[in-house]
């Protein structure tokens, strides 16, 4: 058992820092084993204390320390495992320290460490006190230069921030380069790169007529694969331009593709770093999927380098005032480039897949948190895909061309400073004079609210009254809910599916669309003039990040499928009929007649020419057995997998002849293309193809083979083998081999391999993983081989993870114990999915919470797992 229970930092008990730093020089001896790391810093009191100097520190073996040249006495400072504190200081000093550090034997991959033979970064959160001593927090803002030396032959690259302004060869096969960043910057985002790389290189004018290079370093021999990163970079740059008027700052922009990285990618200034997932694809080996990811996290780090890099937080409890309004920005960009609603939707899938079940579990947190143990865990779905809803909402309340206003009086106002989630509200505040206080909330609430809607047509008078109403369930130390201001954006629809208009009470013009602000527990709304009864769509675009509970009778959800002018409506209309029937047969009371009729209406929703391929992909999906689990309580994965596979086989049996016809007509014929539309319609393919899987008949196995075997591409590869796998058997095992075989010299497409398995449906789905856990491939030190595997299954295979044996829980506890012991930052992502014990059945939940217990009672257990698994039993 753990003897002490570390103590939270909380949010109220922030203070400006101590002291300042305003340069830093750092010089890098570079050796994979013992690192020398020298620092010259610039220090000056803040304000007047008499406070020691304190600086972070961690795993740093000390050489010296010496103040203003003068070498300091040992009994003049104190070490210990996270700081050195020097009690008596000048006002202004000169700082020199120097320490060792080992790249080589860093399995964190947190500080300087090295893959696949290259030193490489990684500093956010609290990384940079791996590597020196430092004031390591957001809002101490310096000047860096970097020297790096190091063996030529080895280490060929030498990279770090800003530009190069030096470099050279030294004696004994040794060189070096210095590069200087003039930008003030935390040193969370700090980076050093130092290997054999190869470059892709390119060149973007700003709209100021500033010519900056770009480079993209890799593995040798994959600059190819990084042509798509490039241009989806090139994209970014001038979208930022135009949309939000930012221009890129540097003569020089850098991206680094590594394959131990325990995220997605970082935006240290002018050198971003990239899993090398989210940067290489080309067709043979990476899905549409993996290209949009690309485009998306290539633009996300971009538009970092203005809010993130030139405004930073002033404390980790900010951290959504960059991470979330960054996805807003990335997510607006993927939705200019392939299309808003289609974006929309698979943007609200994730959010429903990743933070509703947060949000509504024990480790459900505010956006902005008030207290942690780790940073690190809260890099979650709620601060960054729900801080994105809360900038959604406040485009919406404002309008686009305010919202504009008050981001322009942000950058103006904040350049160069790190600031407050306040701090920010307060600039849309004062640009509309709106008081956006109440708005204020969104950040400091968790849970997800319950929009209840309730409508009452009155065909005498003509007129609707909609009645709206809100509740969030308590969670952990928030018992009481205040209602939230949501937007909710709604039209009518008169049952034949036209377009109806209305007046919304008090108002003269008669409208089709209206948005409506919801800021108390229950309004009533009255239109008039309408002159039929309504199918009333709410939430339209899903204009609020809540669950709708409707009354509407299913006859107005068919209207809605068939023809609401809102396409992000008329898919969740699927969704809704869908998750009520699934969810109906799941509690033994299945709707034959109704699964008929919406299998009927599926059938008319493919054949309608104006709607786009990828649209109809995202209709074809029922909602997934993690969304069905979320809102079943107590949760049965075993009989939501049973009722949804059947649900997908009645419309693979009625749907099957023009399920086969729209396969077979898609086949692609001449050269591949990334783009949207060719992605579209390559996704329908394989969705069709996938809900053909749950009718295993021969026709349909040899067309699933078919598909595999002469697959162009890999999203085709995939999707075939995603099918065999749903369909299980000796074709699947045939078809694995093969993948394996042609496949195995690239560990990206591997990843593959392994997750796919880790999806099995089989009854022998654990067996499988647990036998993968012995392969020459798999490697729990790397994060994507490991989360493909163990992530996968946990998370992508509930009804597996949710065996009844309780062996997949155990299973789970195994790994994140493992991996805990070198690697706390990815162990602790895999906490989650023990986490929501409390929604399923009992006799699992205990089964599940036993787990959780014998992970918290593990001697040496990280502070990062201690949080989540002692939150998650709270
Ligand atoms: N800031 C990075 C991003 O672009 C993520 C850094 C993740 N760091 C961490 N400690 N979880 O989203
Ligand atoms: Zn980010």
């Amino acid at each position: 058992m753990r003897t002490e229970t570390p103590q939270p930092i909380r949010l109220s008990d922030y203070r400006p820092p101590a002291f300042l730093v305003d340069e830093v020089h750092l010089d890098f001896q570079l050796e994979p084993n013992a690192t020398r790391v020298r620092s010259r810093l610039t220090l000056r009191r803040n304000g007047e204390h008499a406070e020691p100097l304190r600086l972070d520190g961690v795993r740093l073996k000390p050489v010296s320390v010496a103040i203003d040249g003068r070498p300091l006495a040992e009994d003049a400072y104190a070490i210990t495992p996270e700081d050195l504190t020097i009690a008596s200081v000048p006002d202004a000093f000169v700082l020199e320290t120097e320490v060792e550090i080992d790249p080589e034997g860093n399995k964190a991959l947190e500080g300087l460490y090295m893959s696949g033979g290259r030193f490489c970064s990684q500093c956010e959160a609290e990384g940079f006190r791996k590597i020196t001593w430092f004031p390591d927090r957001p809002d101490v803002l310096a000047r860096y230069t970097v020297r790096i030396e190091a063996d030529q032959a080895a280490f060929p690259r030498l990279l770090s921030n800003g530009n190069l302004t030096q470099s050279g060869a030294l004696a004994g096969g040794r060189h070096f380069a210095i590069w200087t960043d003039p930008f003030p910057k935390p040193c969370y985002l700090f980076a050093l790169v130092a290997g054999e790389l190869d470059e892709l290189a390119d060149s973007f004018v700003t709209m100021s007529g500033r010519q900056v290079e770009l480079r993209i370093y890799v593995d040798p021999g994959m600059a190819q694969r990084a042509l798509y990163a490039m241009d989806s970079l090139k994209r970014s740059m001038k979208w930022d331009e135009e949309t939000f008027g930012r221009e890129y700052d540097l003569d020089l922009f850098m991206i680094v593709a590594v394959r131990d990285f325990n995220f997605g990618a970082m935006e240290n200034k002018g050198l971003n770093v990239f899993n090398s997932s989210l940067l290489l694809a080309d067709p043979e080996t990476a899905t549409d999927f993996d290209y949009e990811r690309i485009e998306g996290v290539v633009a996300h780090e971009y538009f970092h380098n203005w809010t993130g890099n030139r405004i930073t937080c002033r404390d980790w409890f900010q951290l959504c005032l960059k991470e979330g309004l960054t996805v807003f920005r990335d997510q607006s960009f993927s939705g200019d480039m392939r299309g808003a609603v289609v974006q929309r939707i698979k943007d609200v899938k994730a959010l429903r897949a990743r933070q509703f079940p947060e949000d509504a579990g024990p480790l459900a947190h505010q956006v902005r948190p008030s207290s942690y143990l780790k940073i690190d865990n809260f890099y979650t779905a709620t601060i960054y895909e729900k801080g994105a809803e809360v900038i959604r909402m406040l485009k919406t309340i404002l309008g686009a061309e305010m919202f504009r206003k008050g981001m322009d009086l942000y950058f103006e106002r904040w350049d160069g400073h790190a600031t407050t989630v306040e701090a920010f509200i307060q600039c849309f505040a004062d640009v509309s004079g709106k008081d956006l206080s109440a708005f204020f909330a969104w950040y400091e609430q968790a849970g997800t609210p319950k929009l209840e809607v309730d409508a009452a047509y009155d065909a005498e008078a003509k007129a609707l009254e909609l009645t709206l109403s809100q509740a969030t369930a308590p969670t952990p130390g928030q018992p009481d809910k205040q209602p939230l201001p949501l937007p909710v954006a709604l039209g009518l629809l008169d049952l034949d599916g036209e377009v109806l208009s209305f007046r919304q009470e008090g108002t003269l013009a008669p409208a089709t669309e209206a948005v409506v602000v919801l800021d108390q527990a229950r309004q009533t709304l009255r239109f008039e003039g309408v002159a039929s009864e309504p199918a009333v769509s709410v939430l339209r675009g899903f204009s609020a990040p809540v669950r709708v509970v409707s009354a509407a009778p299913a006859k107005h959800r068919y209207v809605q499928l068939a023809a609401d002018p809102d396409l992000f409506n008329r898919w969740e209309a699927g969704q809704d009929l869908a998750r009520d029937l699934i969810l109906a047969r799941a509690a033994g009371e299945p709707d034959e007649v109704g699964e008929e009729r919406f299998a009927e209406a599926m059938g008319r929703a493919l054949n309608d020419q104006a709607a786009e391929p990828a649209f109809k992909a995202l209709l074809l999906s029922l909602p997934s057995e993690s969304d069905l689990a979320v809102i079943s309580a107590p949760a049965d994965p075993a009989a939501i997998r049973e009722a949804r596979e059947s649900l997908r086989a009645r419309l693979a049996i009625h749907l099957g002849d023009q399920l086969r016809r729209l396969h077979g007509g898609l086949q692609e014929a001449g050269e591949f293309s990334a783009s949207a539309e060719a992605a579209g319609r390559r996704a329908l393919r394989n969705a069709a193809l996938e809900l053909l899987a749950a009718d295993p008949r021969a026709i349909n196995v040899d067309r699933a083979v078919g598909h595999f075997q002469a697959a162009g591409n890999m999203t085709d590869a995939m999707g075939g083998l995603a099918a065999l796998m749903l369909m299980g058997g000796e074709p699947f095992e045939q078809a694995l081999t093969a993948f394996y075989e042609r496949w195995k010299a690239e560990p990206l497409v591997i990843d593959k391999w392994f997750a796919v398995q880790a999806r099995s449906p089989s009854e022998d789905a654990l067996g499988r993983v647990l036998g993968l856990t012995t392969h020459p491939d798999f490697d729990a030190k790397n994060p994507n081989r490991f989360r493909a595997l163990v992530g996968t299954f946990a998370a992508g295979n509930p009804a597996r993870f949710h065996d009844p044996s309780g062996d997949g829980y155990r299973f789970l506890a195994d790994q994140i114990l493992a991996v805990d012991g070198f690697n706390p930052m990815t162990a602790a992502r895999l906490v989650e999915p023990l986490g929501g014990w409390r929604r399923y059945r009992p006799e699992l939940g205990a089964l599940m919470r036993a787990q959780l217990e014998r992970i918290v009672a593990t001697e040496g257990l990280s502070k990062n797992v201690f949080e989540l698994a002692s939150r998650a039993l709270e």
